[in-house]
């Protein structure tokens, strides 16, 4: 057992002659809110497509609670990467119900899930009818229906208003507080100020800062400190 839930070792990335992630050593604490940060295109999207195994070229080592990484792992990592991977032509109920097939899960439980993320109600209005954000929420209900230990998100408040950014933090506090571990990417500071418990910020492929963070730290402050002269 590792008090991480995740972990990589010297992870590296090249695209061509582009290294985009330079022997990256992620810690990320088990229950907790690990929030990624970095500039646009620092590399935030490739470590979770690793992670998840969507790439699945690269030089370095993961670890899942300790041990190394295999694709059985997935069963307890749920993930919303770049875009919400919903069928536009189906209802967000019908979506859930490709998700529980496909994961062996009881079909009971999708109502639970559309409620908790409030796209309860869209009945059968098809996702490309949805707005950005209920498309980002029925991707996190869709990424939630298998229970996992890790959820990872991809920048998931792009798109919300901000009565939806609020619902969703509080939604995520409360898995963080049955245990469950979060690993969220953005780019916009202030969504990640009083939010993340930890901080990870990449920039120019390295991991420049890895820290548990207070509510009395200054996110703003230490991401230009760390990424100075980029
Ligand atoms: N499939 C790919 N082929 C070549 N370059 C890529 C590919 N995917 C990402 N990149 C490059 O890797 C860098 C990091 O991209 P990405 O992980 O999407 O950044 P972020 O999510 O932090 O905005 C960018 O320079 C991007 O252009
Ligand atoms: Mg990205």
């Amino acid at each position: 057992m590792s008090e991480y839930i995740l972990s990589t070792k010297s992870l590296t990335k090249k695209f061509k002659n582009n290294v985009v992630l330079n022997q990256i050593d992620l810690e990320i604490p088990k229950g907790k809110i690990y929030g990624l940060l970095g500039i646009n295109g620092a590399g935030k999207s490739t470590i979770m497509k690793i992670i998840t195994g969507i790439i699945p070229q690269y030089e370095g080592s993961i670890f899942f609670n300790g041990q190394p990484w295999q694709r059985t792992i997935l069963k307890k990592i749920g993930a919303l990467i770049e875009y919400p991977s919903a069928y536009s032509n189906l209802s967000a109920y019908d979506n859930m119900k490709i998700v529980a097939l496909e994961e062996g899960i009881n079909i009971t439980q999708i109502d639970q899930s559309l409620t908790q993320l409030k796209i309860n109600g869209t009945g059968n209005k098809k996702v490309k009818d949805f707005s950005l954000g209920m498309k980002q929420r029925l991707g996190i209900a869709m990424a939630m229906l298998k229970n996992p230990d890790l959820l990872i998100l991809d920048e998931p408040f792009n798109g919300l208003d901000p009565y939806g950014i609020k619902e969703l933090k509080i939604y995520l506090q409360s898995l963080s507080h049955i245990g469950k571990t979060i690993m969220i990417s953005s780019h916009i500071l202030p969504e990640l100020q009083d939010f993340a418990e930890y901080i990870g910020i990449i920039n120019n492929g390295l991991l420049v800062y890895q820290q548990q963070i207070t509510n009395t730290e200054n996110l703003n402050q230490i991401f230009f400190e760390k990424t100075q002269g980029r």
